[in-house]
């Protein structure tokens, strides 16, 4: 017999020697970092070492980036045309591309993201939105959203932590463009690239107070969005504060946008080109950990395929390379905190517990650290919590059908409507089934693809108003918007 061939890769880390990480980190206020009060421990979910200490801003330092950021609408932001807020949004963009690589690493010690994501997915996705914007922001009157279009003053933005660098892009990027001023709060777990972020505004010479960022937890969140000094809200997180921030502001004049959670149907025809749709489940689902609000985490398998397509899914899953995000050829990385890991834990265990199949691929964890394996259910039911609930983890729940309207009808049975995914050789069919889902983005023969020219956002509890595109846009005008 031949011996077997050792395809295992050699180690191939990243440096972490271009970022300098400060051992305290204060808020960016008016242009300047201003030192915080309190403060709270950022780590690396890798190694459970700590990175850095984060400022906790309470009610002065909320007070006081609102007032920056309205004295910036007045006497500067709002005084300029399109044409001088693009150059600084060009001017940002090139900034992070050169920066490029400082971001990168930055991002994935911070969240745990795989240093190939950061580096080929969140960053240049974040440089591309402001380029995008940029585009727009002396094309406004061309938007067909009205010829004199105004924006909403001062935007408080708060974002959460799957995508940290790529979600302020989302919110800062056409805020600028449209004419507002912004205050935005990273999550408290991955604050590093915001204020990064804030050194490419003070590089661009972005006039003071045009963006304000602030760190803290849900608390500092619940400040902004509370504050009569706030025009506009835009929110990226769970559903659960998404309704706490829907009920906080529906009795003021502040106008809202909601990016929530979702349990996307990625739905598999007999007639798919199997082994292209294996690939597009395992990056539906197991791209960034499955920390993802638009990750395929239910799976609907027509019955007749199923034996194969699960047979190879567990060949290619059992491929996925987990552990070190720094790592050149890691594919799956550190789960971003303790509390999000237990959460995935418990709802693994409560699918066990209501008759689900587990199975896991076989991998060897760092010691240190969160992780989770790539793990699938099989025998799931539409009454499972694992088919109902967001996961936010790389935990794939299978459900099958027979005919087409039954995918439709298993596909729509959900709270949450963010995205969808159809997998068929068959156009009429492809065109058909996109017209009965109800989601705000759907992808054909792939998933999890991004672009700032398209919209994004959900029906149901996924969220309110779309972000990216011209839709985007209007979120960040007065009265075109969702109001
Ligand atoms: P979260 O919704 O609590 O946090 C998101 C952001 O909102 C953070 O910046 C946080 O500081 C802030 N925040 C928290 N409470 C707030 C409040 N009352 N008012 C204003 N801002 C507030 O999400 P968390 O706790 O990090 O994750 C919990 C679950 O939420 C996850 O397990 C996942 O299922 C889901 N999630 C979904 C996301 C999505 O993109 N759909 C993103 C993050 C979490
Ligand atoms: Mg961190």
């Amino acid at each position: 017999m031949e011996t077997p061939v050792n395809f295992d890769y050699a180690p191939a880390p990243e440096s972490r020697a271009i970022v300098t990480i400060k051992p305290t980190y204060g808020h960016f206020i008016a242009g300047k970092f201003v030192a915080g009060r309190k403060h709270f421990p950022t780590i690396n979910p890798a190694t459970e070492e700590v990175l850095s200490q984060i400022a906790l801003a309470g009610k002065a330092e909320v007070d006081s980036a609102i007032a920056a950021a309205r004295k910036a609408y007045i006497t500067t932001w709002s005084k300029l045309s399109g044409k001088e807020r693009g150059k600084y949004l060009f001017r940002i963009a090139r900034i992070m591309q050169e920066r490029a690589r400082e971001f990168a690493v930055l991002e994935t010690l911070d969240n745990g993201k795989p240093i190939r994501e950061s580096r080929d997915v969140d960053v240049p996705l974040a440089a591309a939105h402001f380029f995008y914007h940029a585009g727009w922001a002396d094309k406004l009157e061309f938007a067909g959203l009205g010829t004199s279009t105004k924006p909403h003053g001062v935007a408080g933005q708060i974002i959460p932590w799957n995508f940290p660098l790529l979600m302020l892009s989302w919110k800062v990027a056409p805020a600028l463009a449209t004419g507002n001023t912004v205050v935005l709060k990273p999550a408290e777990s991955t604050s590093l690239t915001a204020l990064l972020f804030a050194e490419v505004c003070q590089q661009a010479e972005l006039p003071a107070g045009v963006v304000n960022i602030v760190t803290g937890d849900g608390s500092t969140g619940a400040l902004i969005v509370n504050h009569p000094g706030i025009d506009k809200i835009a929110f990226t997180g769970s559903t659960e504060v998404g309704k706490i921030i829907a009920r906080a502001v529906a009795p003021t004049h502040k106008s809202v946008t909601l990016e929530l959670g979702g349990k996307a149907a990625n739905i598999i025809f007999d007639d798919a080109a199997i082994d292209e749709a294996i690939e597009g489940i395992v990056n539906g689902v197991f791209f960034n950990q499955g920390h993802v609000c638009c990750a395929g985490s239910r799976l609907l398998l027509q019955e007749n395929i199923v034996d194969e397509v699960l047979e190879k899914l567990k060949v290619r899953m059992a491929k996925i390379r987990v552990g070190d995000p720094m790592d050149k050829n890691t594919d799956l990385g550190a789960i971003n905190s303790k509390e999000q890991l237990l959460k995935i834990q418990d709802l693994s265990r409560v699918g066990e517990s209501e008759g689900g199949a587990r199975w896991s691929a076989p991998c060897d964890f760092p010691k240190k650290g969160f992780w989770f394996a790539p793990t699938i259910f099989t025998g799931v039911t539409q009454a499972h919590r694992i088919a109902r609930e967001e996961i936010f983890g790389p935990v794939l729940s299978v459900l099958t059908f027979r005919t087409p309207q039954e995918a439709m009808d298993k596909a729509n049975n959900t709270p949450f409507g963010l995205s969808a995914g159809i997998w068929s050789e068959k156009g009429s069919r492809i065109l058909w089934a996109s017209q009965q889902l109800r989601a705000g983005v759907i992808w054909v023969n792939t998933f999890n693809k991004f672009d700032p020219t398209s919209p994004f956002g959900g029906y149901k509890e996924s969220g309110w108003g779309r972000e990216g595109g011209r839709h985007g846009l209007s979120a960040y005008l007065k009265g075109v918007g969702h109001e």
